[in-house]
């Protein structure tokens, strides 16, 4: 039966980079007969001026109706003046995320051998990294009721937003988080600030409790300032860390650094039923768009996921990862992850790359 995928290029480097997760896709349908049908949609700031909104009803429509979805990264300075609700971010990614309960994001930070000095720590305490950091993505400060920007009694203008976890929310990821850790190496770290929010002092708390029904993982806490500075400390001693939304959003930035470059961040974000949304772990970087710079991999990595989760075509994702393999073996570096004595390559270069790999 065939199988719809929703690419959704969104803004600033989205479009280009999106082409080349294009180009990938179609040769491996075609090479391996896998019967995908691809169609494109509107999200975020090129949604906001072809639809009038940044999640429009019928990229909505578009969603339900896929099997899996692709999207790229949203948001740039043109439309950072529309009030916070209307933006490509809240408007767009977090819409969707939301409506299509996406809670799960899993955020593999692999450091691939071939890009050890791209990483901005020593070789030795990178080498052979593998850390799954599983952030929970539709809760948490980032949909917290009530939020806004208000005037005082005193008159002065003051933001607040709410940070907030329910013990359902809390469960539903925890499960995530230790079934994805029996797979792996059975070490589960949960990050909070439970010296302080009580939010996370609920967190721990049922962590804790659920870690009785998997005994035969590791579980450990740690206060996210903490962790920051572990992770850039001694990155290896993590197996699987989960967290919640935007403690997982400041992490897996780092997290990627130490992979070398965030354009190398692929990411899954998955309902209950394991139905998903991929997406590099980038943003559209809107300083570098349209000059054929940017680095497609994270996107391409987000396609082999999407085979391997939601497609159930884990064996032409590991063909995938293995062609990523290839072109970082024959030496092809985006400006990224380019450093001296590699061959530097535009956006375009890497796409076809990847595709020449695929067909040997
Ligand atoms: C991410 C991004 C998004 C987030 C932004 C673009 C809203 O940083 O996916 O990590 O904060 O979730
Ligand atoms: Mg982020």
């Amino acid at each position: 039966m065939s199988k719809k995928v929703l690419i959704l290029p969104g803004d600033g480097i989205g479009p280009e980079i999106s082409q080349e997760v294009n180009k990938v896709l179609v040769q491996v349908n075609q090479q391996y007969s896998l019967d995908i049908e691809f169609e494109q949609g509107l999200v975020g700031g090129a949604a906001i001026d072809q639809a009038g909104s940044a999640f429009p009803e019928q990229t909505w429509q578009q969603c339900q109706a896929a099997d899996a979805i692709l999207l790229a990264c949203v948001g740039g300075p043109k439309w950072d003046s529309l009030p916070p609700a209307e933006r490509p971010e809240i408007g767009g990614l977090l819409q969707i995320r939301s409506r299509l309960e996406l809670f799960g994001n899993l955020r593999p930070a692999i450091l691939y051998p071939q890009l050890a000095d791209a990483s901005s720590l020593k070789p030795e305490l990178v080498s052979g990294l593998d850390i799954l950091i599983v952030r929970e993505l539709t809760g948490g400060i980032y949909f917290g009721q009530p939020r806004g920007i208000r005037v005082n009694e005193d008159g002065v203008r003051e933001g607040f937003n709410t940070y907030i976890y329910n013990e359902n929310e809390i469960r539903r990821i925890g499960k995530v988080a230790f079934e994805t850790a029996m797979k792996r190496g059975k070490k589960l770290c949960s990050v909070d600030k439970a010296n302080v929010l009580e939010v996370t002092m609920l967190w721990r708390e049922i962590i804790e409790d659920m870690s009785k029904d998997y005994p035969e993982v590791e579980l450990s806490h740690m206060y996210v300032d903490n962790a920051a500075m572990q992770l850039i400390r001694q990155p290896k001693q993590f197996d699987v860390i989960v967290t919640g939304n935007m403690f997982g959003d400041i992490l897996s930035d780092a997290a990627a650094m130490l992979t070398g470059s965030i354009g190398m961040l692929p990411s899954a974000s998955l309902d209950i039923t394991g139905k998903g949304m991929y997406e590099p772990c980038h943003g559209s970087a809107p300083d570098i768009a349209g000059q054929g710079i940017a680095n497609p991999l994270a996107m391409i990595l987000s396609a082999a996921m999407m085979l391997r989760h939601s497609l159930n075509m884990a064996p032409v994702a590991d063909k995938i990862e293995a062609a990523v393999e290839a072109v970082l073996d024959q030496g092809l570096r985006t400006a990224d992850i380019y450093s001296q004595g590699s061959v530097k390559v535009s956006t375009q270069q890497m796409g076809d790359a990847v595709v020449a790999a695929l067909k040997k």
